[in-house]
């Protein structure tokens, strides 16, 4: 993906809770770090937090909710006309909890970014923090990479350790990597709409 010349990147955020990494990105597009601005957030949750941080900073909520959809396919179908409707360049999974199918992926090639709170291709799926530390790992960490139709199996773009201390729990290491995912998701993002990454294969290649 290029630089599209002197239009900010536009972002769709997908999001289904908190939005703590949704928020890292508001504050790094608006302290001017990443010339983007996010054109919606989407929830598959009516009651997401995130849904309030973006209100708070004026950016257009949808709740998109999956009860009206008889298959993952139809739901994704609609994702992508709100998608397109807002012009969206790049698609941010910023905590959403759903797997993407062929349609989503199709549509938008090399341009979904998820985060994940481990260091791929250990600890897919869910409870990525608690496999770590029945695994006993000493470090684990979070990973940016784009999205195809496995769960957490696309091409790494970013990845950040974080060690794991003996008594930790599942809260406090999920913590830990969370702080990391908000530099590293909000820096994987800025190298995009820099048109500094390129994708050849598995590999993901960064342009100085
Ligand atoms: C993050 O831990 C991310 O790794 C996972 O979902 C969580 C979302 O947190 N995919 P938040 O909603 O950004 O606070």
């Amino acid at each position: 993906m290029t630089d599209n010349g002197n239009a900010p990147c536009r972002l769709g955020v997908l999001v289904s809770g908190g939005g703590t990494n949704l928020q890292a990105i508001i504050d790094r597009i608006e302290a001017g770090e990443i010339r983007a601005e996010v054109a919606c957030v989407i929830s598959n949750k009516a009651d997401a937090y995130a849904l309030t941080r973006a209100s708070q900073h004026g950016i257009t909520v949808v709740v998109h909710e999956n009860a009206n959809f008889s298959n993952r396919q139809s739901y994704d179908t609609a994702t992508v006309e709100i998608l397109r409707s807002h012009n969206v360049d790049l698609v941010i999974l910023a905590g959403f909890m759903r797997i993407l199918t062929d349609v989503m992926v199709n549509a938008y090639p090399n341009a979904i970014m998820n985060i994940h709170p481990a260091l791929l291709p250990a600890f897919p799926g869910l409870h990525a923090q608690q496999q770590a530390l029945d695994y006993g790992v000493r470090y684990s960490g979070c990973t940016v990479h784009f999205v195809d139709c496995g769960t957490d199996t696309g091409p790494i773009i970013m990845q950040s350790v974080v060690p794991v201390e003996q008594d930790d729990t599942e809260e406090t290491l999920s913590a830990r990597i969370q702080k990391a995912e908000h530099q590293t998701f909000a820096t994987a993002i800025k190298l995009f709409v820099e048109g500094k990454i390129r994708v050849d294969g598995r590999k993901v290649r960064i342009a100085a």
